[in-house]
């Protein structure tokens, strides 16, 4: 049996959400080797503010950190929360939050694009501006979401363009133009133009990429409309994923890292449509591994165990700038099983059992 003992991994992009349920979510980071996490601050309220008392309309960097902390989330080693970049964020509040050292990300969501989303400013505003200039000089990373916004359904996805190509082709350019030290992560990255882009970019850009989107095609999600593959930006085609493949597999690859967008919903299925996000709190480094090897990596090799494990555990902290975890956990090639749980707030259907998938690897 392959034993692979790795570093305590970082889990550069998840929802934790807010209320009852957190705790859960956390602990099921926990248990996977998780020694720490970036937070989302699409939570209602959104975390739009850096200091200061949680109020009707957003919570603070301080306040939710402080309550993920008593969730649990002490026990990691690091933990980041991104500003929710929204109307009220300024350029001082840039610079008096990484002053603090509170904040080390902001956040673009485009506006109704995904969950919770409806508090986000359209790229083009911010593009030149005093905030991503104050971001660019104080060190302070953007996280994107990179969809085009308000698309119609056509132009929304299609053979020929889907909303992430549109950004990466058009959008993402001119940021870089404008703001050439900008620290970018191009996040959950889905497509082609967007692996290219990325390779292409400066070594201060790169890039998150799920377990999702490596395993699974738009094929996947429609046979059965297996809605718990239901996430966005949607998976994509064959040769899209073949990319995120080769990419996660280049030898000495260092922009292209660990960030599950874990996104727990206890209703996927609604009346008037489906919520968007995966959970897979608990079998990540398990679905990566199985994604690794249907790459074509050999994991019991060495250069496949150096690629997987610069993917996992050490291209995120180096690019988020602080120093991977010292303690390890072991990941062995053995079957498992999810299940789903009923939580405080409702059940979870984690991905393998939404996909009725027996897992090959499980933590040691
Ligand atoms: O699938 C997703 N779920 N994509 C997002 O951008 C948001 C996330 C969520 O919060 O549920
Ligand atoms: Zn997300």
């Amino acid at each position: 049996m392959t034993t692979l003992t790795l570093p305590r991994w970082y889990d550069l992009h998840t929802h934790f959400r807010q209320g009852a349920n957190v705790a859960e979510y956390i602990a099921d980071h926990l248990a996977m080797g998780c020694a720490g996490a970036l937070a989302m601050p699409n939570t209602k309220p959104p975390v739009s503010a850096i200091v200061g008392p949680k109020t009707e309309s957003s919570w603070s960097i301080e306040a939710y950190r402080e309550d993920l902390l008593e969730a649990g989330a002490d026990a990691f080693d690091r933990l980041i929360v991104p500003l929710y970049l929204t109307r009220d964020t300024t350029p001082e509040m840039i610079a008096q939050g990484a002053a603090s050292g509170l904040l080390e990300a902001c956040k673009y969501y485009p506006p109704h694009g995904t969950t919770n989303s409806e508090h986000g400013v359209p790229m083009g505003e911010w593009i030149g501006g005093g905030v991503f200039r104050a971001m660019e000089e104080h060190g302070v990373v953007l996280c994107i979401h990179g969809e085009q916004h308000a698309l119609t359904g056509s132009a929304y996805f299609d053979e020929n363009q889907t909303a992430e190509s549109v950004f990466y082709t058009e959008v993402l350019p001119r940021i870089l133009e404008a703001h050439p030290r900008l620290r970018i992560v191009c996040e959950h990255i889905t497509t082609q133009e967007a692996v290219d882009f990325v390779e292409a970019a400066p070594s201060h850009v790169g890039a998150t990429i799920t377990p999702q989107h490596l395993l699974y095609t738009v094929g996947h999600l429609i046979q059965g409309l297996r809605y718990h593959l239901y996430c966005l930006p949607v998976v994509k085609f064959e040769t899209d994923r073949a990319a995120l493949r080769d990419a996660v597999r280049k030898v000495g690859q260092s922009k292209f890292f660990a960030g599950t967008d874990s996104a727990p919903h206890t209703t996927k299925a609604t009346e008037c449509g489906c919520a968007a996000g995966c959970y897979t709190g608990g079998c990540a480094p398990q679905l990566y591994a199985m994604a690794f090897e249907e790459a074509g990596a050999d994991l019991s090799s060495s250069e496949g165990q150096d690629a997987f494990q610069r993917f996992l555990c050490s291209n995120g902290p180096a690019f988020y700038e602080f120093t991977p975890s010292s303690e390890t956990f072991l990941l062995e090639k053995s079957p498992s099983r999810t299940e789903s749980r009923d939580l405080p707030e409702g059940p979870v259907v984690a991905l393998p059992e939404g996909m009725d998938l027996e897992l090959t690897w499980s933590i040691g």
